[in-house]
């Protein structure tokens, strides 16, 4: 069994980006720019915001933050996205989700530019990221693919097992496994809340990749001998063994399945850092203007 170390192969990649950000800037380009958009205070955005801003620093990027009240209302965050959308300093922005209850996510997703959306929420980069196209491909689901791509797992052929089919996980990582490409072509399997049998389908997967939010949720008797195992979940419980009092667990019950996998992602370690170094590529990507020429 190989762990597969996602805080060393963020570490890598974002060494990558930094070099190419120096070699940018002593050609006197542009340096790639990201803005976000907080709106209130949630603890846990606050937290990823904070995480992201730390992120471009250490590669060289522009990051600014627009922090808004959640008394905003959704026409004004609206001119606010339109206003991101003409700013040329700008080469991607995102907005920090969740939102206020008032204002509806969906559109303000569809009111970002496409060629702007480095979180790949937009529809349109949805749909070409399903037929192929260069697309801005989001962060966990890409953290997914990098993580198969860099340990060099052979994907061509093998049964891909996905549990849980959000629109920012479950559904976009199966389709780019089905992708004819690298990592990819794989039989893909889409698992939910309403599948029957969970069970005697997962023990058939090849790769099984699990981001349904209930922690130990897999369990041993649930995976094949040899599988890769990509675990998405992180839930926070309460602990007497920690100093903070809290321990972060996984989809998976780490401890029984991984003795029976040729890979498997610790929690936390695995798909966290990889997500984070997604959006630094993605706004590479557009300051190069890579996905929409
Ligand atoms: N909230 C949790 N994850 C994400 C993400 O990847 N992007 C945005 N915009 N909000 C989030």
């Amino acid at each position: 069994m190989e762990l597969l170390d996602g805080k060393k192969i963020a570490d890598k990649v974002r060494n990558e980006i930094k070099q190419e950000v120096e070699l940018i800037k002593s050609n006197g380009g542009k340096v790639p720019h990201l803005a976000v958009f907080l709106v209130g205070h949630d603890g846990g955005s606050e937290t990823y915001v904070g995480h992201k801003d730390k992120a471009c620093e250490q590669v060289g990027f522009k990051c600014t933050i627009l922090r808004f009240e959640d008394t905003i209302t959704e026409e004004k965050l609206l001119a606010e996205v339109k206003r991101l959308n003409q700013d040329s300093d700008v080469d991607g922005f995102i907005v920090q989700m969740p939102l206020p209850k008032h204002i509806s996510e969906q559109k303000v997703i569809e009111a970002i530019d496409p060629k702007k959306d480095v979180d790949g929420f937009h529809p349109a980069n949805v749909g070409r990221m399903v037929v192929g196209f260069p697309s801005y491909v989001p962060a966990t689901p890409d953290g997914i693919i990098e993580l198969l791509s860099r340990y060099k797992i052979e994907t061509s052929g093998k049964h891909c097992v996905v549990l849980g089919r959000s629109n920012i996980v479950g559904k976009p990582v199966a389709n780019l496994l089905l992708q004819k490409a690298t990592p990819g072509n794989c039989t893909v399997t889409i698992c939910h809340s309403r599948t029957k049998d969970i069970p005697s389908i997962t023990r058939t997967a090849d790769i099984l990749i699990v981001a349904i939010g209930q922690a130990e949720f897999v369990t041993a008797d649930m995976v094949k001998e040899g599988a890769v195992v990509i675990d998405v979940g992180i839930t926070r419980v309460k602990s007497d063994k920690t100093k903070s009092g809290w321990k972060l667990l996984g989809d998976v019950k780490f401890d029984e399945v991984a003795p029976k996998c040729s890979y498997i992602t610790p929690v936390p370690g695995g798909v966290g850092p990889l997500t984070i170094v997604s959006l630094l590529k993605n706004t590479l990507k557009a300051s190069k203007r890579e996905v929409y020429g």
